[in-house]
């Protein structure tokens, strides 16, 4: 199959209509989307990302109003979210209307909806005239796509369309909310942050160890590069550096203001980002760029779960398992 290659939200979206699946930038990251209407579309998602069908995917919408097609009820605690958030990186679960079919939602009663900030994503989903299901457009497994040419690699030659843009702005996925209960539940944590969340709803929490009948996705290895991932506190970083094996390719990522050119020299690759956010952001580029290089190990710096830190270490510990 060609892939054809877009800057036109208007041409990328002819592919959506027409049944097919097609690659579009978020603010987040890179989904894969199909007419969420459209069962056999949909279904090619999953093929296409090799994705257990236990898997739901996110319903995205380039207008509000669209929540009460998809949605049985607008829950109080969603309202709050969807006033301060949306559009942004944040996904909320509602009850969802029969009108979505189930492979959508992976035969679960609630559907996931998340409307993106990025311009060429709304417009994407616009000129479709009907919300898009969309994963993240990554095989499987391997860590998310945060820019175009991570796309390209994937599915060059799979999908028909991709519609390319510039680097993701957060580079790490949505927060995902659980709106169906009195207090909206953090399941995934993301570029949204809990205290950002705490601020409209103060009873608005982090479930670390969700049920997996609740959200499947959660089970699946995620975010992995080939290397073996390894992770370290900055206070044993010069430990780290004694005890490195030689003879492996290495690469190390650290967040720090000050100089560390000078141990650039222990690694086949040395990144040091200047703050957490930095860090979120370049994460998934960073682990591709290895696999590319054929590192053997990672060595990640972890952070203090405050903020973007929440979500950071989650993928973190999810890559390094
Ligand atoms: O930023 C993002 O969220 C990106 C962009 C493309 O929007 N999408 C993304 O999709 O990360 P995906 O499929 O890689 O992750 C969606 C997560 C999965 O963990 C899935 O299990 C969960 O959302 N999810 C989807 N529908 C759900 C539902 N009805 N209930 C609970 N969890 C759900
Ligand atoms: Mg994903």
């Amino acid at each position: 199959m060609k892939t054809l290659i877009t800057h036109s939200p208007r041409i990328a979206a002819k592919f959506i209509r027409k049944g097919c699946i097609c690659a579009f930038p978020t603010e987040t990251v890179y989904g894969l989307g199909a007419n969420a209407f459209d069962e056999n579309a949909v279904k090619k998602i999953f093929i296409a990302k090799n994705r257990p069908a236990d898997n739901p995917l996110i319903v995205h919408i380039s207008d509000l109003k669209d929540i009460n097609i998809l949605a049985e009820e607008i829950t109080p605690a969603a309202e709050k979210i969807i006033d301060k958030f949306f559009p942004g990186p944040v996904t909320i679960i509602l009850k969802k209307n029969e009108i979505i079919p189930s492979i959508v939602t992976a035969g679960l009663s609630t559907i996931a909806i998340r409307m993106p900030s990025n311009p060429i994503a709304n417009k994407f989903i616009y000129f479709a005239g009907v919300p898009i299901a969309a994963p993240s457009a990554n095989i499987s497994g391997t860590p998310s796509p945060t820019e175009f040419h991570h796309v390209l690699n994937d599915f060059n030659g799979k999908i028909p369309c991709i519609l390319s843009g510039p680097p993701a702005q957060f580079g790490i996925e949505s927060t995902v909310i659980d709106c169906t209960g009195k207090f909206p539940v953090i399941i995934r944590p993301g570029s949204v942050t809990l205290e950002q969340l705490k601020k409209i709803s103060k009873h608005a929490q982090y479930k670390r160890y969700f049920s997996f009948a609740i959200s499947p996705g959660l089970k699946y290895k995620h975010y992995s590069p080939k290397a073996k991932i390894i992770l370290f506190n900055k206070q044993n970083f010069k430990n780290i550096i004694k005890s490195k094996k030689n003879g492996l390719k290495s690469a190390c990522i650290i967040v720090s203001k000050g100089s560390y050119k000078r141990y650039k020299l222990f690694f086949q690759k040395f990144t040091v980002c200047p703050t957490v956010f930095d860090y979120a952001k370049n994460l998934f580029a960073f682990f591709r760029t290895c696999d590319k290089e054929n590192i053997n190990l990672i060595y990640c710096q972890k952070v203090s779960e405050k903020g973007i830190g929440l979500a950071l270490m989650n993928r973190l510990n999810k890559a390094s398992k």
